[in-house]
């Protein structure tokens, strides 16, 4: 890809925002971790450095190599970055005295700077750093000040180079996508050509090129990734896609049929296998949670590679893997985070299947496949699906799982989501669904005793997945959600609704 940005990864937690903010700009961005720039350098327009958890003043301190960089590129530092270049280019960075997190207001702006073009004096900005910068770097002239924050924004003279103490990425810098927009398009002159239709157009051409007449194999999940991957890739290829949508009988109610039924509708060339007996099969008397999903994972690979195997000559595999799951970002620690769910879909199919690996989406993040898959001219419904897991039904049913407290969870699931859709809520929730407890509770009915199972509702919203609140539904529909499983759903007589954000809990419960 040419006429890029390239951001470098010094580990900060918002490293990510800065890729979405720049793809809002419709410019096309790479995350590299900050020793690994590209060799290429005549491809990339412009540079941006992170923050980082790191002080330049500790003994970790991330060294870059400016040399590739400054006089060739324009460069925008923040946080980090900007510290870096004032420490060890003739200025000096001290710990702060006062508090710098959160929001301040910029109480100083240059007036006449391109960089600051329709971005005012009193401008929220987002600060969270502990280190200041005392003292700017040689040929530094000073751009921007807050009350507690002298050299909040810096330029060096004779050079491109920008860099600013605060996180114009972080919502809370009001000005952020503007300040973003200045150095980008004013000062770096990078072209705003990155959009859904040149997305596709581009991909549909390299696909054709790469692919030829081969066969391609891909999993449908019934998910928007997978489904908008396969629609582009069809586009490409036609009938040489070859699509496997498995059942593995932990899917919502009446999903398999729907789904299946909606592909087709689509013109895809796709199979239905309905492989449920296998996985609960498998499943028996399993209730370790991460033993569940490598039994999902491992039955998963045996069934797609019998069906691929009956593909004559198929040379591809395709996944509909998106950038989250790609980005190769510096761990604040130096070593890979800790793992707390294994989410299967991440990593590929094991070496024996012998297939090369395609994946359409690697580079874009969730809201631009949605786009991506609008642009395609697919159903409205089906982007708008809620994400979904790849275990399934089966990390909702805490403990082991029985063909029938599948289906008792699949009927509380359908009226929960039925119901979401029925009050105008779907929308609004970013994933909702029901859990199965392995405790039973009193209740009566009539005039019975009943002894019975408790299911949980949950329902978050988020933006990605990473952090989530529990959505704040109105009572009356709680209460009819609750009184129509209670009344319809034999087995379950008690509703509860789970009110925990995560962190610290977790959206699955397992
Ligand atoms: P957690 O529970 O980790 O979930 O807060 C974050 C998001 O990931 C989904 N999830 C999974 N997706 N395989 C998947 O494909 C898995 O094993 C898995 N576990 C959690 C979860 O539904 C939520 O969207």
């Amino acid at each position: 890809m040419q006429n890029y940005v390239l951001i470098l990864d010094f580990g900060s937690q918002y490293t990510q925002l800065i890729a979405r903010r720049v793809r809002e700009l419709n410019i096309y961005c790479e995350i590299h971790p900050y020793n690994k720039i590209p060799s290429n350098i005549d491809d990339f327009k412009a540079v941006i450095l992170s923050g980082s958890p790191n002080s330049v003043r500790g003994e970790a301190v991330l060294h870059p190599d400016l040399s590739k960089l400054r006089h060739k590129k324009p460069l925008l530092a923040v946080c980090y970055g900007a510290q870096y270049l004032a420490h060890f280019f003739g200025g000096e960075v001290a710990p702060s005295n006062t508090r710098e997190y959160g929001r301040a207001n910029l109480s100083y702006v240059s007036a006449n700077e391109l960089f600051f073009r329709n971005i005012e004096v009193n401008s929220q900005v987002w600060m969270s750093h502990s280190d200041t910068i005392k003292t700017l770097p040689k040929h530094g002239v000073l751009l921007a000040s807050t009350k507690d924050v002298k050299n909040a924004a810096y330029k060096i003279e004779g050079e491109a180079t920008y860099a600013i103490q605060f996180h114009p990425e972080v919502y809370h810098s009001t000005d952020g996508k503007q300040l973003l927009e200045n150095f980008l398009v004013h000062i770096a002159k990078v072209a705003q050509d990155w959009t859904p239709n040149s997305f596709v157009d581009q991909t549909v051409a390299t696909l054709k090129k790469q692919l030829g007449n081969d066969k391609v194999v891909l999993g449908l999940s019934g998910g928007v990734d997978s489904s908008v991957a396969a629609i582009l890739l069809h586009r490409a290829i036609g009938k040489n896609l070859y699509c496997v949508f498995v059942n593995n009988g932990l899917l919502r109610k009446n999903e398999f049929t729907n789904v299946l039924n909606q592909y087709q509708g689509m013109g895809l060339n796709v199979k239905g296998v309905d492989a449920s007996a296998r996985f609960l099969k498998a499943l028996e008397g399993q209730s370790d949670p991460e033993q569940k999903r490598k039994t999902i994972g491992k039955v998963f690979i045996d069934v797609f590679d019998d069906e691929s195997q009956q593909i004559t000559d198929v040379k591809w595999l395709a996944q509909g893997t998106i950038y989250p799951d790609v980005i190769e970002s510096v761990s604040a620690t130096g070593g890979p985070s800790a793992t707390i769910k294994s989410h299967h879909n991440v990593g590929g199919l094991p070496d024996f299947m012998k297939l090369k690996i395609v994946e359409p989406l690697k580079t874009l993040f969730k809201d631009e496949v949605r786009r991506v898959g609008a642009s395609l001219g697919m159903d409205k419904e089906l982007l708008g699906r809620q994400p979904f897991p790849g275990p399934g039904l089966a990390i909702r049913i805490l403990g082991d799982v029985t063909r029938e407290k599948v289906r008792v969870l699949q009927e509380v699931d359908a009226i929960f989501i039925n119901g979401l859709r029925a009050w105008n809520l779907y929308d609004k929730v970013w994933q909702a669904g029901a859990i199965l407890l392995p405790v039973n509770s009193v209740g009566v009915m009539g005039d019975e005793r009943t002894y019975e199972k408790v299911v949980a509702l949950r329902a978050v919203e988020s933006t990605d997945g990473m952090t989530a609140d529990w959505v704040n539904f109105p009572y009356e529909f709680l209460q009819k959600i609750s009184n129509e499983i209670i009344n319809k759903v034999k087995g379950v007589n008690r509703v509860v609704y789970d009110i925990s954000s995560k962190p610290p809990a977790t959206i699955e419960w397992e």
